[in-house]
């Protein structure tokens, strides 16, 4: 199949570079030049763990190229993938569809024959209706049918996530779109993966539905964890207790400092307004809303608890800004909350992460970079554990301990035991929900 890939963000590199290795000849377009570029010379211009040398292998094939011409890419595709951003509106939590809309018009003048159009981005409900509006009205000849495709994959374990998913969802309303689908996808029926066809309302509602509930069991654990702290509970035993009811799992009941990344934040404001719009109210999503932003902002007090009030002109050295490990993404990662507020607070804050840098620098103003922790918490009145990267998680605390000024420890991802830190010569402790 040829398959053009509009949109060469997280999403948009990793389906395009993984459809390659499937066998399909693809190409990824940006209007971002100088990402283009980077990625002609073999770069890639995100951290995602493996992605280098599958992209490498496909290029040197022949299957995978980049191109900032998006007209050429689409002429004589079988399908056409938007892949490109759906942030937040600004102002009223919704989904903004401005970027989608244009590469519907793009790919509109640029269609050649038959093609599927394939929404991969994460679409309020009708917007796949939308784009076969715009394509009608910019190309009334064009011969093509639309399809929903959300993507369900995590950064950080998206390669694998991608090739092994535990499923497909297509939105279809034509045999016709529904064979061209089947096609791309087929290397991974081979391999007996479910594939859920169904129709272009239901498949754009599955991915925020999904999302939705994924963010509730955060948010839940997260108020169960405040509670713990109150009646002497343990969030990390409770959790356990929980997950290991099959009917409840252990996924994503890790209690922490809230959830952020480029798809909760975005998708549980976008499904609150869709609700809102339709007289359905999701009010279970608004609360989780609520009670995350709520969560960040607890951080902070038991930060400034542990410092005995005040982190002015004290030193914290925190460890990890990115919304979670093995990823450089820092959209809506809690750290932009807390790490700000110590800042404003009058704290030196110190900050090491492993690839959160290149992102982070312009987003943290007033922070100074480390590459490590030790040196980081050397004199220091506070280290925070913010995202748990594996580089942080058998760190010698006693050395560490030894050469703080006041050796406190925020571990707002619970990787540490309080027993273990005590040890190790720390006199302030603080974790989440324990
Ligand atoms: N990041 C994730 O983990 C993830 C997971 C599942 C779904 N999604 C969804 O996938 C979509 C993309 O997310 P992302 O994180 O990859 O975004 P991103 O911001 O990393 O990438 C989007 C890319 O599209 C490009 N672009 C915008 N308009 C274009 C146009 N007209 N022509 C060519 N390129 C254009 C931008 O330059 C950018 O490089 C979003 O809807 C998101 O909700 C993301």
């Amino acid at each position: 199949m040829k398959i053009a890939m509009i949109g060469t963000g997280y999403v948009g590199l990793v389906s395009g570079v993984c459809f390659s290795d499937f066998g399909h000849d693809v190409v990824c377009v940006d209007k971002m030049a100088t990402k283009i570029a980077q990625l002609d010379r073999g770069e890639v211009p995100i951290y995602e763990p493996g992605l280098d040398a599958v992209m490498a292998r496909n290029v040197a094939a022949g299957r995978l190229r980049f191109s900032t011409d998006l007209a050429s890419a689409v002429d004589g595709a079988d399908a056409v993938f938007i892949a490109v951003g759906t942030p937040t509106r600004r102002g009223d939590g919704h989904a903004d569809l401005t970027y989608v809309m244009e590469a519907a018009a793009e790919i509109a003048r640029a269609l050649t024959g038959y093609a599927v159009v394939v929404t991969k981005s994460t679409v309020p409900v009708g917007t796949n209706r939308k784009v076969a509006q715009v394509i009608r009205a910019t190309r009334p000849d064009a011969e093509f049918d639309v399809a929903s495709n959300p993507e369900f994959l995590r950064e950080g374990a998206a390669i694998d996530d991608f090739m092994k998913p535990d499923r497909v969802v297509v939105g279809v309303e034509s045999e016709r779109a529904k064979g061209v689908m089947g096609d791309i996808y087929r290397p991974l029926f081979l391999r007996d993966f479910p594939i859920v066809y169904t129709d272009l309302e239901s498949a754009e509602m599955i991915k925020y539905a999904a999302n939705a509930f994924l963010a509730t069991k955060i948010s839940f654990i997260n108020e169960i964890a405040a509670l713990c702290e109150r009646v002497g509970a343990d969030v990390k035993s409770v959790a356990k207790g929980m997950g290991l009811d099959g009917r409840i799992g252990n996924k994503f009941l890790h209690a922490g400092p809230g959830y952020g990344g480029s798809c909760f934040p975005k998708d549980t404001s976008a499904l609150a307004r869709i609700g809102q719009e339709h007289g359905v109210p999701q009010r279970i999503t608004e609360t989780v809303i609520t009670v995350n932003d709520l969560t960040k902002r607890r951080m902070i007090d038991k930060v400034l608890d542990l410092c005995g009030g005040s982190v002015n002109g004290k030193t914290v050295a925190v460890l990890g800004v990115t919304f979670k490990p093995e990823t450089d993404d820092m959209r809506d990662a809690p750290s932009l909350t807390v790490v700000p507020a110590l800042v404003g607070g009058g704290a030196r804050v110190r900050v090491v992460d492993p690839h959160g840098k290149r992102e982070g620098e312009a987003l943290l103003p007033g922070v100074s970079w480390e590459t490590d922790p030790y040196v980081a918490a050397d004199g220091a009145e506070c280290l925070l554990i913010l995202t748990e990267w594996n580089e942080f998680r058998a760190l010698d605390l006693k050395r560490i301990a030894a050469a703080m000024i006041t050796p406190n420890l925020a571990d707002l991802r619970n990787i540490y035991d309080k027993a273990d830190v005590t040890a190790a010569g720390f006199t302030g402790y603080v974790g989440v929900g324990r």
